[in-house]
């Protein structure tokens, strides 16, 4: 009897066999495959993470160098081990090659309460002296005979994170694939969708499997279809110029990818990732996130100590919870009051700021603000003192590094480097006891990979190490400051992955803010991560309308970047709206489960809705923007299908739909008329770059 192996997930599975040779086959994977039966000679199904030389007619998910020449890798079924602890069943399949004393862990972590399915290699040898590893994809499926369909979030680099693309695939191999290092994902979020059938998948119809690589490293996602309609799936970390020489009893776990099936379209993929992100992927997934005002788009370099104050004054009339100082506030020789210098020495600059950090957050307090800090740990520029005192501490080689920003990356391979950023949030926030905010940075890519912390045959193992350094860094930075709200930012979203954001309650979604392009990289964004990570702030970008700008942030963790002291009392009036519609809706939008209900790409759409809907699905919010002029002539309101709402069973079927306005001249709040079984909203279109916001509750019947 052919041993099975199923991962279960609740609503889809991963199955695999082993064959008479001890060669793990797939059985399957989607829903049928949470029970699948061999129902042939286990050696017909195909092979379930093939290496090099084992499939002659595509490029193997695992490819290997061994010890002494040897290009090719067999492997050979061990034994497998499952345990279970309350949500998560834990599968490692064990297998080592037919000659190489070379071990391959398959690990698999399903959590059936969501519908996830995380896995990760394990590879570990004893052969005679050091392996290299060429490739080492941690999934490999295969789908057979369908037509499929891609969507991806190829950015085209700084803030123009999570462009998306759609596209029927075609025989041959699509790669999304990132590079860079340390901000890979604005050129290439580390997500795709994989649409399985001829029919595009909707929001709610269709099966999709949706992949996330966590990974803040260089990622590649590949799509490798033949003509006879079979096609495997890899993703993983990017080996491209990060392979990697293994030493005898080390072990190289490659990065954890996630996956959800939906039967049920994108909607339904969406909140598995949302809820298995709230219920382990971010730190302090209950905590309302706070209303956040920066100072960056406000003063960017340009300020002192009594500019921050009096925008305090207004960050506090406003009802803002946390005042966050951004770059600029550091550097005594080198003062950091550009970005060409000063990176590095993270000593208050007591010119701009005589009482330095402490008087500030003393300041803040004062007016019942929390006070938030920037640090960009991971960074030097050349003119700093600490380059001066350690021009070893950087990433490079043997030529002169180029530089990116004025700055250079330090090597955390270094432990001393990696003490020493460590060192900078630690005494960041002894500087100024009671920081309760702390914005992380990391403003350039890595252009000449090199350490002196490798040995000469080590050096591309970098990308892979410094990846996990950089992850440990994190994880150490998180232990020690606990209570601290940690912001993840790499130049905007160059870091958006679900490993990385274990450690912080939410990211720096882009520096894009103008709110037209918001709308849309928001909604990529929406695909696998939930609205509570995703730090949204009014400003001035793009010089669009302030209640329009307002209301695109109001769909994420709500917060402002724009010189409050600069505001004309229309203006200003907005802004108070938009927070007094925050605190109504905030819990709704962080705590509440999206739905999607008109896409910006829709063909004639005139815009992007959705909405954030209770567990009970008795109280939503809705966000309607206006992203196209309203036609000339013919029907100027679109009637918008809700869902989600009363999805208790005997819920309630009546709801009252209120209209938050935010435009000066209204009240904050008009009141609609109780409407009957609420199926449908109306939304007048009101012209470009216009907003709509509903609160909708139930009525008890
Ligand atoms: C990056 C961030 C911005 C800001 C600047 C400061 O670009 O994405 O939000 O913090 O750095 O230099």
């Amino acid at each position: 009897m052919d041993e099975v192996i199923c991962v279960d997930a609740g609503s889809w599975g991963i199955a695999w066999c082993v064959d008479h040779e001890g060669r793990l086959r797939q059985l399957g994977v989607g829903p049928d495959a949470r029970r699948a039966t061999v129902d042939v000679p286990a050696a017909f199904y195909p092979l379930a993470h093939p290496c090099w030389g084992e499939d002659p007619l595509r490029d193997t998910p695992l490819r290997v160098t061994h010890a002494d020449g040897m290009l090719t890798t067999r492997l050979a079924h061990q034994g497998s081990r499952v345990d279970v602890d309350d949500m998560v069943t834990r599968t490692v399949i064990e297998t080592r090659d037919e000659i190489q004393p070379f071990t391959v862990r398959f690990c698999f972590e399903a959590d059936a309460s969501c519908g996830v399915i995380e896995a990760w290699l394990e590879i570990v040898h004893h052969e005679t002296g050091p392996v290299l590893v060429q490739a080492y994809d941690s999934i490999s499926p295969l789908f057979v005979g369908g037509e499929f369909g891609l969507t991806h979030f190829g950015g085209g680099g700084w803030a123009q994170e999570w462009a998306p693309t759609s596209e029927r695939l075609t025989p041959g191999t699509k790669v999304i694939d990132s590079f860079g290092g340390i901000q890979p994902h604005l050129q290439r979020s580390p997500v795709a969708l994989l649409a399985l059938g001829r029919e595009p998948v909707t929001e709610t119809t269709g099966a999709v499997l949706g992949f996330s690589v966590g990974w803040c490293g260089n990622v590649r996602l590949a799509a490798d279809l033949r003509l006879d309609g079979t096609l495997r799936f890899r993703a993983g970390a990017n080996p491209v110029g990060a392979e990697y020489r293994l030493d005898p009893g080390t072990t190289l776990s490659t990065p954890k990818v996630a996956m959800v099936w939906s039967e049920a379209g994108l909607g339904d993929m969406s909140r598995r990732f949302h809820d298995w992100i709230a219920r382990t992927g971010v730190r302090q997934p209950d905590r309302l996130r706070p209303l956040v005002i920066n100072n960056w788009e406000a003063t960017f370099f340009d300020f002192d100590h009594d500019r921050l104050v009096g925008l305090m004054d207004r960050a506090a009339d406003l009802g803002g919870n946390v005042f966050l100082l951004d770059d600029g506030w550091f550097g005594t020789t080198f003062p950091r009051n550009d970005d060409d210098q000063g990176l590095g020495d993270w000593q208050e600059n007591t010119e701009k700021l005589p009482g330095g950090l402490a008087a500030l957050c003393e300041a803040a307090h004062k007016r019942g603000l929390d006070f938030g800090i920037w640090v960009e740990p991971e960074m030097v520029s050349p003119r700093s003192e600490l380059y001066g005192a350690h021009p070893d501490w950087v990433i490079r080689d043997a030529r002169q590094p180029r530089e990116h920003r004025q700055q250079l990356a330090l090597d955390l391979l270094r432990d001393d480097v990696f003490d020493f950023a460590a060192g900078v949030v630690d005494s960041t926030l002894a500087a100024a006891p009671g920081t309760a905010y702390v914005k992380w940075d990391a403003n350039r890519s890595i252009s000449d990979p090199g350490s002196t912390a490798l040995a000469n045959d080590r050096q591309s193992n970098l990308n892979v190490d410094l990846a996990r350094r950089t992850d440990a860094l994190m994880a150490r930075v998180a232990a020690a400051h606990p209570d601290t709200v940690m912001m993840l930012c790499a130049s905007g979203g160059g870091r958006v992955d679900h490993a990385s954001l274990r450690h912080f309650h939410e990211v720096w979604t882009s520096d894009n803010t103008d709110p037209v392009e918001r709308v849309v990289m928001q909604w990529g964004f929406s695909h696998v991560f939930p609205a509570r990570t995703m730090a949204a702030h009014v400003t001035r970008m793009g010089d669009r309308p302030l209640e329009f700008a307002c209301a695109v942030a109001l769909s994420g963790r709500f917060g402002f970047d724009l010189d409050l002291a600069a505001l004309d009392p229309d203006e200003l009036r907005i802004c108070r709206h938009a927070v007094a519609v925050a605190r109504l809706t905030q819990p709704l939008v962080q705590f509440g489960r999206l739905h999607r209900l008109l896409s910006p790409a829709a063909a004639d759409s005139p815009g992007a809705v959705l909405a954030y809907v209770s567990d009970q699905g008795d109280l939503a919010v809705v966000f309607a923007y206006q992203l196209q002029d309203r036609p000339t002539d013919g029907d100027q309101s679109v009637e918008i299908p809700l869902a989600g709402l009363g999805t208790s069973g005997t819920g309630p079927a009546r709801f009252r739909a209120q209209q938050l306005r935010l435009d000066a001249g209204a009240a904050s709040f008009d009141v609609e008329p109780v409407g009957a079984p609420l199926e449908v909203l109306t939304w007048e279109l009101a012209g470009r770059h216009t907003a709509g916001t509903w609160l909708l509750s139930a009525v008890t019947r």
